[in-house]
């Protein structure tokens, strides 16, 4: 029995869905598709199980799994679970002539633990972690499987576990997530737990230069599980376009043999603390010698974070609107795009002033009448009762962040950016604060010019987390942990030379007209002496 009528072996149906759907609506949901040569792709590692006959689809959309499935086998029976009724109407308008399928329109998290199935597909929804009441989710989960996740654990890890706890004996899962997992802190319980179930066998990393889902800010990994005893490994395997498809395929048909060794890691190998980019990436750093911890420089700390930054934040004439004098107004960098270059000078920040930019921000201690004035309207604004104000005692005071001598900003396109905060004031956490301890504090400007450099950008990117569409975000521990050149290791005469391009690099900065030909000779300079 044929399923629909429209094609089925496309993406059409998702497009009309979107077409005369609000992406608001969709974004509320996390409705976004995959697209169909990967569900098919996916498809294919189910079917690989020869017992196949009953599929669970836990997050079922329009189908598009099912879909898939049903153009190899029209007998399986199908299991779909769907939490927006919207949707769900017309995914049960698109499947009511098939008997095999059943959409349940339920929450997947709540419901089903007790069946196991022989197929297990699905594109979970991906929200950010506070979108979802994960509190009861998480309790559900550890009394059912016993595994303790912490509270930033997203969703989409959560289906992901408890699929794995529905497979039937020699069941498969496929699963498309994004790959932030991977190489982030909550993930590393999620890792632990995969490891242990034995069942992950292969994860299969998207480097596409686009976004495999459309307005998705996020990173796609396929990951491949068995419940069959047949291999004791992982394999990480890259694609970088539709071509390495067929690659796949290939090592989906071959199952359980592995067409090569390369990237493939036991499980007793597989180290849950670490992120798994090591098994999947090239790490820079072990292109260069003489490689420390960056702790051994400093340390790096995110920014002040006010909680209701429209609130605490003042231009000069918001100033003088409500008549807050001076002393109260710590003068601080509040969004990125006030200081685009790589110093920031006391210059600059005159220039924000008589601009008129929002650049101070409001120190309310012994506060008096005119700022216990502007106390007052936040109260009533209820600013005093937003999460982190409520948790500060008084509610405006503000975090102990002296300035710190480097800013670097939270999100990249190209790597990091560094900024030297010659102007010494404070700011938000739109950049990280970087403190250099006593021994590097003397050496701040030779450290600067290092992480001007691609080689310090480079051996950075090891550590980074991706956020799709090219973007990318470092904590302030990603840093922490990172390595960089050890520059003691430079005798007194390269650092001169140094120092001498940094000054000619930072005069053509402040004169408008940047010179990269200095940074690049810094950049030279270090390949020579550590490669
Ligand atoms: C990322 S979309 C994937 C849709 C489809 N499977 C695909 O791959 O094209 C996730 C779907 O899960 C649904 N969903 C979100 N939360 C859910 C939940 N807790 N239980 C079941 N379905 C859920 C959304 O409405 C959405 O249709």
């Amino acid at each position: 029995m044929q399923v629909i009528k429209t094609n089925i072996a496309t993406n059409d149906i998702e497009s009309e869905y979107s077409k005369f759907t609000s992406i608001e609506h969709r974004k509320k949901f996390a409705q976004f598709f995959t697209p169909f040569p990967i569900a098919d792709l996916m498809a294919k590692w189910l079917i690989g199980n020869k017992a196949l006959k009953t599929i669970l689809e836990p997050a079922f959309g329009l189908g598009v799994f099912s879909r898939a499935l049903l153009n190899y086998n029209e007998n399986l029976k199908i299991k779909g679970f769907e939490i927006d009724q919207n949707i769900f109407g017309k995914a049960k308008n698109l499947f009511e002539e098939n008997e095999n399928i059943s959409i349940n329109l339920q929450d997947y998290m709540y419901n089903d633990w007790d069946n196991k199935y022989d197929g297990i597909i699905c594109n979970p929804p991906y929200f950010k972690f506070h979108d979802y009441d994960n509190k009861n989710i998480l309790k559900e989960i550890e009394v059912r499987i016993g595994c303790k996740l912490n509270g930033f654990t997203n969703l989409y890890t959560l289906f992901l576990l408890k699929s794995i706890y529905q497979l039937n004996k020699n069941g498969r899962a496929a699963y498309i997530i994004p790959s932030e997992f991977l190489n982030s802190d909550y993930g590393k319980l999620v890792k632990s737990y995969l490891i242990k179930s034995k069942t992950l066998r292969h994860i299969i990393v998207f480097n596409f230069k686009e976004n495999v889902f459309d307005d998705a800010l996020t990173t796609a990994s396929i990951l491949l599980c068995a419940n069959d005893n047949k291999s004791s490994k992982v394999q990480f395997s890259n694609v970088g376009n539709l071509n390495d498809f067929a690659n796949i395929e290939s090592i989906i048909e071959n199952y359980p043999n592995y067409l090569t060794e390369e990237q493939t890691v036991e499980f007793e190998n597989l180290n849950p603390e670490i992120k798994w980019r090591t098994y999947y990436q090239e790490q820079n750093a072990l292109k260069y010698k003489h490689l420390v911890p960056f702790a051994n420089y400093g340390k790096v700390v995110r920014g002040i974070a006010t909680g209701a930054n429209d609130y605490f934040t003042f231009s000069p004439s918001k100033a003088k609107e409500f008549g807050i004098a001076k002393k109260y107004l710590l003068p601080c960098i509040c969004k990125a795009i006030d200081s685009k270059k790589s110093f920031f000078t006391k210059k600059d920040f005159q220039e924000l002033q008589t601009n008129n930019k929002s650049v101070f921000l409001l120190n309310a201690l012994n506060p008096d009448e005119n700022v216990k004035t502007y106390l007052a309207i936040g109260e009533e604004q209820e600013v005093n009762k937003k999460f982190l104000t409520a948790s500060r005692n008084p509610w405006y005071s503000i975090e102990n962040r002296p300035p710190s001598p480097i800013w670097v900003s939270v999100f990249n396109r190209n790597g990091l950016r560094f900024i030297r905060n010659e102007a010494n004031i404070s700011n938000l956490t739109t950049f990280h604060c970087i403190y250099l301890n006593m021994f590097s504090a003397p050496k701040t400007d030779l450290l600067f010019a290092y992480l001007l450099t691609d080689v310090s950008r480079q051996i950075f990117d090891d550590n980074r987390r991706e956020y799709g569409n090219g973007l990318q975000k470092f904590e302030p521990n990603d840093i922490n942990k990172s390595k960089m050149l050890d520059l003691e290791h430079l005798d007194t005469n390269t650092e001169i030379k140094i120092l001498e391009y940094y000054k000619l690099y930072r005069q053509s900065v402040l004169d408008k007209k940047p010179n990269e030909s200095f940074v690049n000779k810094i950049n030279g300079i270090f390949i020579e002496h550590y490669t």
